[in-house]
């Protein structure tokens, strides 16, 4: 894959370089230096040391972890936009607080649709994602915005596993036209377990709706964060007779002592990407990880939106047969 250097220029904002850093290597360019900085009482400094005006450029961050990964981005788009960039792709690989989507109480904010608003209104032309919460996400932006999914690298990895029985599960409601699509890709049955609440980061109880016996389940999420949900889901499926049960996720937070939780569940392989950049070290202490890179991914829709080509006939062919070829850029 080759991406012409002068005309197109990929930043990355300071969450996840590794990402981005394979990203350009897919695209056979080198990113281009933006200058991070903090002042002495924590505000945050962002100038691109290069000329940029006329281009079409990407902004790579994820926005995990709370504020400030997100204010960067704003702050880089800004200088971006005045800098007169012709367009601006932000590419938001985890997409954060996209989980208060709607009201579900009274008096409730909807913190995906604000996170919509200010990045549009910083300055970016065009939305690209990876696994939103919810689909309908993309309907919050009024710019170009696409939903790329992590099913097709799941697909390829559980068909190299040749499972006999295999069966995807939704550990919510909300997942499960995500499950159905990683199921038409596997060609097998879903189920879906019914999960209750009571604080916002707690599971109550959960039923299960489907038949999981002697069957390999596959649970499959959005997002780990506590990983309460997971290993609630996984105790239900073993009691309900599964031969052995998986998990993939898109996004990884690991938040607190997930990733010891994750070591002593009844999970056999836990599947993630690398959408959320988390040092080695703490990685290596979860002995089921597995991570899959979403880089080939992300770089062929770049490639793709800067040739002006379709990203659907790609990334919504269930068999994806044409996806992460090489590419050459015409001279
Ligand atoms: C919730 O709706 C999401 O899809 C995930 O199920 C949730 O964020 C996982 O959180 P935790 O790992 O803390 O249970």
């Amino acid at each position: 894959m080759r991406l012409h250097p002068p005309s197109v220029v990929v930043f990355s904002g300071s969450s996840n370089q590794p990402l981005v850093q394979e990203i350009c290597n897919h695209l056979g360019i080198t990113h281009g230096h933006m200058d991070i900085r903090r002042f002495s009482d924590g505000e945050i400094y962002c100038r691109p040391t290069m000329h940029i005006r006329g281009k079409e450029v990407f902004v790579i961050q994820s926005t995990n972890g709370g504020s400030d990964y997100i204010i960067e981005l704003l702050i880089m788009i800004d200088a971006l936009k005045r800098a007169s960039a012709e367009k601006i792709t932000v590419v938001v690989p985890y997409f954060g607080y996209a989980r208060q989507d709607r009201k579900t109480k009274s008096r409730e904010p909807i913190t995906a649709k604000l996170m919509a608003n200010i990045i549009q209104t910083a300055g970016a032309t065009r939305f690209m994602s990876v696994d939103l919460h919810a689909g309908q996400i993309q309907g919050f932006f009024d710019i170009p915005s696409d939903n790329l999914t992590a099913a097709l690298l799941f697909k390829n990895y559980f068909l190299s596993k040749h499972l006999e029985q295999p069966i995807i599960v939704s550990p919510d409601m909300g997942g499960v036209e995500r499950a159905k699509v990683l199921s038409r890709m596997l060609h097998c049955d879903i189920a879906v377990c019914q999960k209750n609440r009571t604080e916002t980061d707690q599971v109550d109880s959960m039923h299960l709706i489907g038949e999981v016996q002697g069957k390999s389940a596959i649970l499959m999420d959005d997002i780990i964060s506590t990983g309460g949900t997971l290993c609630k889901a996984s105790e239900l499926l073993m009691r309900k007779g599964a031969k052995e049960v998986f998990a993939c996720i898109s996004h990884g937070l690991f938040v607190g002592n997930c990733l010891e939780k994750m070591n002593s569940s009844v999970f056999k392989e836990i599947v993630v990407t690398n959408s959320v950049n988390h040092p080695k070290e703490l990685l290596q202490t979860c002995s089921k990880l597995k991570i899959l890179s979403i880089a080939p991914l992300i770089a062929e829709a770049v490639f793709r939106i800067c040739m002006n080509m379709s990203l659907s006939e790609v990334f919504d062919d269930i068999s994806g047969p044409t996806l992460f070829k090489d590419h050459q850029l015409p001279e």
